[in-house]
């Protein structure tokens, strides 16, 4: 933690909520709430709401959920970390801050990552030199060539790596960094013979984090050598499967959708032709991590693949992701292009957005590709398509999602209505009746996500209830433990709470504002976001018991699993026994 927790709440409650926002949002009083546009997605009638009363001074939108503390509001509206937004609001109010509190370790640690961002920051201003200067004509011709403009190359800091071994090593060397920093870049190899760049011969593609800070490179062969693409290694500052090419331009697009596509050059011509709202995952397919990032952006994904077998497979793959971080997927047809930049180049921009409005559903796509897989007009092949995409239909807990689905599935691929229609039904009662796994292999993920999920929905639901009702702490105390939740931010949130609720103040700012990361941030806000439904008195009682014993059953079976000592596994049994007929309010 950067600063002792008082001085985050002092920071916070010196600088009321309602005042900053209203710096950049209109914002309009109702009851005790007040409303506004949303900043962070496109709207038209507010659903994004301001409270500051007692303990609950934060912002949250019903819309795309975002939410916080006044410290989150700023690191996500002015682009600052942490560390800035703290001190801008001390500024505000006056307040003198102490030195940051890191641990050495933790102070090391940043050292070092600043330092490596000073090398690549470095690093891409002298490949951006380089390319306009005599030396990169080859490379810059090479651009030209593929009709980048001056303006999209500055735009993405596009450059050129020279041909000779160390040529970069050089240059940053004469900027006084020491060997052992420039070995963690990854840009070299420092061997006894000498050092050799990493990147050599290549046009420059800096890849850059939201707040615009290069983070790594891609570098790509001009011609046909192998491979194509060279991207640098993961380092402290970079971490593939979270990085989206794009995002630091596409973050500021006030559209509701954002663009996946699969490469650096197709990103850089979608905003050449006015589409900034595009991100490609690099070098590596999309991960769940890679949705979640998206998921702070925008709640909706339109998918622009590559029209080949490997694009349509990595479709594939990317919609089941997409879909169970909570975003709406369509899903682009590029064909004959094999990708965005060749249909731009042969269509131009307003084929591009034709093609964008007709985008298809993303389940539709999947059941489209599935339906190729089975020989529909034999009978065994239809009756295995139906199977499956009942089965498939049958995971939607949405009952009007799965109804829409029932009906354009039938009729576009002249299934049966009724009879998809009671497999699907059939299907998903037997799921949700059963304790036991289905011993189907695609069946166990989902299910097994679900028990996570609800788990998670537990300890959000307890701490959530729990800040709202003080009271109800004495009688859950002695039962449960902060260290009983599991994963972040439910384990800090759930200590910090607990802290606070022992000393008789309650402040859901200082939990969300104790966590550095604007990620966090938002989750934490999430647990404690304004809810409308207030359950009565009895239904409270109720929820917290089980929440309770859900919770404690999670950690227990937790605990078991890593217990090798058979005297406490005996034990937790026993525990784990007790804690089904629990009665906290009996
Ligand atoms: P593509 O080969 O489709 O790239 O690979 P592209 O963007 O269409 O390239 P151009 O138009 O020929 O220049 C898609 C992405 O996969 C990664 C890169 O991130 C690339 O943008 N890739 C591809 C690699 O990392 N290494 C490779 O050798 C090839
Ligand atoms: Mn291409």
């Amino acid at each position: 933690m950067l600063y002792p927790q008082e001085i985050i709440e002092q920071v916070i409650e010196a600088n009321n909520i309602v005042d900053v926002i209203s710096g950049y949002v209109k914002l309009t009083k109702k009851g005790s709430t007040y409303f506004g546009l949303c900043p962070f997605h496109n709207e038209k009638t507010p659903s994004f709401s301001v409270t500051d009363n007692g303990d609950k001074r934060m912002y949250y939108c019903f819309g795309c959920h975002a939410g916080g503390s006044v410290i989150t509001f700023l690191m996500k509206y002015e682009n600052y970390s942490y560390k800035e937004a703290v001190k801008v609001l001390a500024d505000r109010a006056g307040i003198a801050l102490p030195q940051p509190v890191y641990s050495r370790e933790e102070t090391e640690k940043n050292r070092k990552k600043e330092q490596i961002l000073s090398v690549y920051k470095d690093a891409a201003y002298y490949y951006y030199y380089l390319l306009k200067s005599q030396r990169g004509q080859m490379a810059y011709q090479y651009l030209q060539k593929r009709q980048l403009s001056e303006k999209t190359i500055r735009d993405f800091g596009l450059g050129y790596s020279d041909k000779y071994r160390d040529d970069l090593y050089r240059y940053v060397k004469s900027k006084g960094y020491t060997d052992e920093i420039l070995k963690e870049t990854g840009l070299f190899a420092i061997r006894e013979r000498g050092v050799y760049d990493y990147f050599y011969n290549r046009v420059m593609f800096p890849i850059m984090d939201t707040r615009n800070r290069v983070i790594a490179f891609g570098g790509r062969v001009m011609g046909d050598g192998q491979p194509k693409y060279l991207n640098s290694p993961e380092s402290p500052v970079f971490e593939k499967r979270k990085t989206l090419y794009g995002l630091h331009i596409a973050r500021r697009h006030k559209g509701s959708e954002l663009i996946l596509c699969e490469g650096y050059m197709d990103v850089i011509s979608l905003h050449q032709a006015g589409f900034s709202n595009a991100v490609a995952s690099l070098g590596t397919a999309l991960t769940a991590s890679h949705a979640a990032v998206l998921k702070k952006y925008t709640s909706k994904v339109v998918l622009s693949y590559d029209s080949d077998s490997a694009g349509k497979n990595a479709a594939l793959r990317a919609i089941p992701i997409l879909r169970d971080a909570g975003l709406q997927t369509r899903v682009i047809d590029l064909a004959p292009y094999k990708d965005p930049d060749e249909l731009i180049k042969a269509e131009g921009s307003s084929s591009y957005e034709e093609r964008l409005q007709k985008a298809r559903n993303g389940f539709l796509f999947e059941i489209d590709m599935l339906s190729g897989s089975y020989d529909l007009k034999d009978p065994q092949g239809q009756t295995d398509f139906y199977n499956e995409t009942a089965k498939r239909i049958s995971r939607f807990s949405d009952e009007i999602e799965r109804e829409n689905y029932l009906k354009s599935i039938s009729r576009q691929f002249h299934l049966d209505y009724q009879l998809l229609k009671d497999r699907t039904l059939w299907l998903a009662l037997h799921r949700e009746g059963s304790d036991s796994y289905e011993p189907v292999p695609e069946m166990r993920r989902p299910v097994r996500k679900e028990l996570q999920a609800g788990a998670a929905e537990s300890q959000k639901m307890l701490l959530s209830y729990l800040a709202d009702h003080p009271s109800f702490y004495h009688r859950i105390e002695h039962v449960l433990e902060a260290k009983d939740f599991v994963s972040e931010p439910y384990a800090s949130s759930a200590r910090i709470l607990f802290e606070q609720l022992r000393r008789g103040k309650v402040s859901i700012s200082a939990i969300i504002g104790s966590f550095d990361e604007e990620e966090m941030q938002e989750e934490a806000a999430g647990i404690f976001s304004p809810s409308d439904a207030e359950p009565e008195a009895g239904e409270l009682q109720r929820l917290l018991n089980d929440c309770v014993i859900r919770i404690k059953r999670n950690s227990l079976s937790r605990q078991l699993e890593e217990e090798t000592d058979l005297t406490r596994v005996l034990q937790l049994k026993k525990e784990q026994e007790q804690f089904t007929h629990l009665d906290l309010f009996a």
